[in-house]
Parts: C-alpha cells; structure tokens; sequence
C-alpha cells in the first residue's frame, strides 16, 4: 500500500547526462556549439539550485571517452568551451563553496586543459557545500579498466592479498573513490540510455529519463526531479515490511 510506503530522503547526489545540445541548436539553425555554450551556462543555475534541494553531490557528464569520434570542429570548440569554462567560472565556484572535481582519464586531454583542472580542484579543495564532479574524457568501462589495471598491480607487488578482494575493494580504485554512489541519474533529451556514465556507482541508482534538451533543463525541472525522488520506495532487492 502506497501509505505503508517508507518514503525515502532527497537524493544527496544526483548525476546528470547532460544531451540533447546538438539538437537544440539545430532547432533554431545553429551549429552545435551554440548548443553546447547554452548548456554550459545551465550547469551553473543547476549547480547553484543544489543546496537549497539538499543535493550536496552533482555529478556531470561532460565529454565522454565516445566524443572524441565527433568532428575535429566540435571536439575541438568542446575543448576550449571546457577551458574557457573553467577559467572564467573559477572565481565564482571558489566563492560559493562549491568543491569541484574530474573524473575521466586524463591522458589524452591536453596540457593547459589538465593545468587547469587541477588548478580549479586545489582552489576549491576547502570547499563543502557543493560537490561539483566534472566527467572529462571519462567512460565507465575505461574507469572499470583503469582501477583493475591498478588493483592487479598492488596485487602484483604484494600489497593486496587478492582472497581479500570484495565489492569493497574496487570503489577504491575507482576515479569516484571519495564520492558516495549516486542515488538519482537524470538523462535528458528523450534518450533512455545510460551511456557508459558511473556504472559501477548506479548499481541501485533511480533512472529520470526526461524528454527536455539540456539547454532547456531548468531549476524547477530540476526540483520537480529530486521531489520525485522523495516519494519512491526504495527497497535495495528487500522485501517491504
Ligand atoms: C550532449 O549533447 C552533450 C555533450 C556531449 C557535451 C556536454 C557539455 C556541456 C553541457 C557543456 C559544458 C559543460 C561544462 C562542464 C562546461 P549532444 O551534443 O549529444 O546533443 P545531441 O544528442 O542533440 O546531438
């Protein structure tokens, strides 16, 4: 009965796959950058939107270990749209105690990009009100590979017992290690995939499919989804009381 229903507490990290960019730019007969410019200023109305909604982890998928077969045009504007952003939204971010991480590989990413991304995470190291993950070149399968490759390689040097190895063990290793798994992922756009983002941590993750192209997605869709949240039973593979 849904009265017996345990409601559960807001999602206190919430991970979005940010689409649809393209496709709202070519709506209105622009390249697909313009798109993507649309979209990186959402991130900042989302991203404020978070403490007031008790959202204190977002996590975001900004470039996949995929979208690197786009065109060098888009690849290219995607780049420097990731390196404009962070230059100009450092100040703000430090300011509103916004902490903010990557996760991704970062090898192929480019010197002055990685500078600064690691500038932006040691200047906004102190921060704790928000938690703002950016994935960068990040694909969850390339992280499954990343953190095995390192496991295998403590285990090889004598530093894991491999009978000890559980589901405890690998979150270690993975890019997300100090981040609680995501308890909402939103995809926008129509599409209903998730895309290689956080497999691992979406184990018992809730799904909100929306139809809304990212540079539509506003503050109030974004509450009326966490609100959501709020009224689902979760269960965890138990059977209700
Ligand atoms: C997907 O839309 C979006 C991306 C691949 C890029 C996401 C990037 C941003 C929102 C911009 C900035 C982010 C930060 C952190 C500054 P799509 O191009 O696949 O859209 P489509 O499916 O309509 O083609």
């Amino acid at each position: 009965m849904a009265s017996d229903r345990q409601k559960s507490a807001g999602p206190g990290h919430v991970a979005i796959i940010m689409d649809g960019n393209g496709r709202w730019a070519q709506s209105r007969g622009r390249p697909r950058l313009f798109g993507h410019h649309a979209g990186a200023k959402r991130v900042r109305q989302i991203v404020e939107a978070c403490p007031e909604l008790g959202v204190k982890y977002l996590t975001i998928f900004a470039f996949s270990t995929e979208n690197w077969k786009r065109t060098q045009v888009e690849v290219a504007g995607l780049m420097s749209l990731f390196r404009r952003y962070i230059t100009k939204e450092a100040r703000a971010l430090k300011e509103e105690g916004v902490r903010v991480r990557f996760i991704g590989d970062r090898v192929r990413l480019d010197d002055k990009l990685v500078a600064l991304m690691d500038e932006l995470e040691t200047l906004t190291e102190e921060n704790d009100r928000v938690h703002l993950t950016i994935a960068l070149n990040y694909g969850g399968r390339d992280e499954v590979a990343r953190a095995t490759k390192r496991l295998a390689q403590d285990v090889a040097a004598g530093r894991l017992d491999p009978e000890g190895v559980d589901e405890e063990t690998l979150p270690r290793y993975l890019d997300t290690c100090v981040l609680p798994d995501p308890d909402l992922v939103i995809r926008t756009s129509g599409e209903a995939r998730i895309s290689n983002f956080l497999l691992w941590q979406s184990a018992y993750a809730e799904y909100e499919f929306i139809d809304t192209l990212w540079p539509d997605f506003s503050p109030e869709i974004f509450s009326d989804l966490v609100g959501n949240y709020g009224n689902r039973e979760r269960r965890y593979g138990a059977v209700p009381a």
